[in-house]
């Protein structure tokens, strides 16, 4: 299909079935897989939390993933008109768009942080480079960062003014266009850096922290964490998917489509534990370092590395590329909303939702200043929604809200929604047209009305302690 073809409502489309997989692969690929993964596999111990969350996915994510693509190809609209036009209007379904809309809007306030910190870290590689730098100094360079509000600021608003730009080029020729050129450069990226992992000698060690259970480790804060970070990864729980499967041809396999982004996106973060973590072992590194983890052990180890300067630059500008193919998904959902319900134009929505977000950073720019109201002091104020003493800055605070709360929260109610609410007609033929995968149907079904619900119910309701 051109560029210029649309379909009835005005709507771009996706040239192709691959189109559509990697622009959504790329929304889904992203810091989740390369910065947040590891860190939280290693501060949850490895193995069986690794565990959790590939189970999580299978279980959990798959048939979601397939039910939001679903919803958003049927209704061919943004969330909140999906959830409209496939049940009554007026009906109290729409506030689960509106929510994903939200957490859309929060996700992106503070992921745009960790991209500045990136975009940091390419500038920094390119221009002085960690050779020849103590470990030591490294890992204080990564506080100071961490602390220093105004380089926060400057990155997070230079990042979030990229993604309102590609944004503002419309469907087609921005999104697409830029996730088809990055997600290969992406992959390939990858691939290198595990080479040289692999024959690092941590590397034995790594594969058995990353792939050997210990049930010892096993938390409720821990399974919840990896719930949250199934719905996180895969874009789940908040629209995102609905709104690219909007602009999904009905002819489609939908099913194997969201298997390929599945599978994609859960190798990546993969490979990209199997990149860090023999790193982190050869090195002597502690694996539970926090969020520090790809930006202080990967950097000692670039520094001891002929070329290192070559590869940390690889590196960030990598992590780069893939925060913002997944930013622009996420900026994508508030933009289409905003569109769609208030009739506004493309570049008055982009600019308009893009500033608001923008704002709303500010605060988790400001969260690693120990002097900032947003950093220590918000602790006092957040402690109640922690089961601890101290709560958590505004932008952990905010990161543990949306990830584990509102998204497992938005893909129980999307779950609840495509199995029992939407007719049987049509969630029945958006699963079936095209599909090489029509016998599942009954499977993805009982799987959507009772394990998902169930499973994700259970983890919510162990971690408040009612069960
Ligand atoms: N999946 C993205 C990542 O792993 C983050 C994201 C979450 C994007 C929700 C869109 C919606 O980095």
């Amino acid at each position: 299909m051109s560029d210029t073809e649309v379909s009835s409502e005005n709507r771009g489309q996706w040239s192709s079935r691959w189109g559509f997989i990697l622009a959504a692969a790329g929304g889904a690929v992203g810091l989740g897989n390369i910065w947040k993964f590891p860190y939280i596999t290693g501060e949850n111990g490895g193995g069986y939390f690794v565990l959790m969350y590939l189970i999580f996915i299978l279980l959990i994510g798959l048939p979601i993933m397939v039910a939001e693509v679903l919803v958003g190809r049927t209704a061919q609209k943004s969330p909140v008109g999906a959830f409209r036009s496939l049940s009554k209007k007026g009906s109290p379904w729409i506030l689960s768009g509106w929510l994903g809309v939200l957490t859309g809007f929060i996700i992106l306030s503070y992921y745009s942080v960790v991209a500045g910190w990136a975009m940091h870290y390419t500038w920094f590689s390119i221009t002085q480079g960690f050779t020849g730098m103590e470990a030591d100094a490294i890992g204080k360079a990564f506080g100071t960062l961490y602390a220093d509000t105004s380089t926060n600021v400057f990155w997070h608003l230079i990042f979030m003014l990229l993604t309102i730009g590609v944004i503002l080029g419309g469907i087609q020729r921005g999104v697409e266009r830029a996730a088809r050129i990055l997600m290969p450069v992406l992959l390939l990226m990858l691939l290198v850096l595990l080479g040289l992992a692999i024959s690092s000698d941590g590397f034995g060690r790594a594969l058995d922290f990353v792939f050997k259970p210990d049930f010892s480790k096993v938390t409720g804060a821990g399974v919840l964490e990896a719930l949250g970070h199934s719905f996180f990864t895969l874009s789940l729980g908040m629209g995102a998917m609905i709104t690219y499967g909007s602009y999904l041809k009905k002819k489609e396999d939908l099913v194997a489509a969201s298997g390929m982004i599945t599978i994609l996106d859960t190798v990546i973060a993969l490979v990209a534990c199997m990149v860090l973590f023999p790193i982190t072992f050869s090195f002597g590194l502690e694996p539970a370092a926090g969020p520090g983890l790809v930006f202080v052990n990967l950097p000692i180890a670039f520094s001891q590395l002929a070329g290192g300067v070559f590869w940390s630059t690889l590196f960030f500008a990598l992590l780069v590329l893939a925060a913002l193919t997944s930013a622009i998904s996420l900026l994508e959902v508030v933009v289409s909303t905003f569109i769609d319900e208030f009739k506004m134009s493309r570049p008055v929505a982009t600019l308009l939702c893009g500033g608001a977000i923008a704002l709303f950073g500010l605060p988790s720019a400001l969260s690693g200043s120990e002097d900032s109201f947003f950093g220590n002091g918000f602790k006092d104020h957040s402690a109640f929604l922690f089961d601890a003493e101290t709560g958590k800055n505004w932008f952990d605070t905010f990161d543990h809200l949306a990830s584990n709360w509102l998204l497992p929260i938005g893909g129980l109610l999307i779950a609840l929604f495509v199995s029992w609410r939407v007719s049987d007609r049509a969630r029945e033929e958006g699963f079936k047209n095209g599909s090489r995968f029509m016998r599942w149907y009954w499977h993805w079904l009982i799987t959507l009305r009772y394990v998902v619900p169930i499973g994700v119910l259970s983890v919510i309701l162990h971690k408040i302690g009612l069960i």
